[in-house]
């Protein structure tokens, strides 16, 4: 049995009180994840941003908002867990000044300068522990396989689930699942429980049941 942190979700960035950034991520995903980890008797924590979906009531849920949210609390329980499944899909931008009041209509265009947000699954990944893994996502429009592994490298992976656009706020999926060394471990097209419950079946053999981690290591 093992503790699995998953990020699940979109994130949050205010521009101002009202008005934010986001994407159309559902959490399906995560929760078809944490069903398949839980059904393989492990625990589960979720640290996830503003969805609709419910979530199995066996995992512990920790909400939040932003990406810098979502960060913060993911490395606060990731010391206590084998590993992270990065299925969020965290606003990779926030506006470099958010306005403490309402932005009023003026009339003319409004120009907001976005910065770039910190990387959860990279952040959290470089400081693994030997025994610890963690498996990412990648979703890329084109060179799918490539950029998947040269993202599982930069990212300090251990596996890649390289999927397509369709994915997003979608009810199936359709998934290449990597090994650390650019192999295909498996495919799975269909139902997201399906294809997290094969995701979980590689995690189990390759990087639980195996006790070892052969995964990219910062340094
Ligand atoms: O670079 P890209 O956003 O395509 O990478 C996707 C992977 O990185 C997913 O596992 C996602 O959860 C994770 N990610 C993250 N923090 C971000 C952006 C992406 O953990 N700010």
């Amino acid at each position: 049995m093992a503790r699995i942190l998953i990020t699940s979700g979109p994130t949050r960035q205010y521009l101002d009180p009202v008005r934010y950034l986001t994407n159309a991520s559902s959490g399906r995903m995560g929760a078809a994840l944490a069903a398949a980890a839980l059904a393989r008797h492990h625990d589960v924590i979720i640290v996830s941003g503003p969805v609709a979906v419910e979530y199995p009531a066996a995992a512990r849920v920790v909400d939040v908002d932003t990406t810098d949210d979502m960060l913060r609390a993911a490395a606060a329980e990731f010391p206590r867990c084998d590993g992270l499944i990065g299925a969020a899909a965290p606003c990779d931008y926030r506006p470099r000044k958010v306005s403490e009041q309402k932005i009023a209509k003026s009339g003319q265009p409004l120009l907001l300068e976005l910065v770039e947000t910190d990387d959860i699954v990279a952040t959290i990944a470089k400081h693994k522990t030997a025994n610890q893994w963690v498996v990412g996502f990648a979703l890329e429009t084109e060179d799918q396989r490539f950029r998947a592994i040269v993202k599982m490298q930069r990212k300090c992976c251990d596996m890649m689930v390289s999927n397509n656009v369709s994915a997003i706020n979608s009810l199936s999926n359709d998934v290449e699942i990597l090994a650390a060394d650019g192999t295909t471990i498996a495919r799975a097209t269909g139902d997201k429980q399906l294809v997290a419950d094969a995701i979980l079946a590689a995690i189990d053999q390759r990087l639980i049941a195996g006790g070892r981690n052969v995964g990219f290591h910062n340094q």
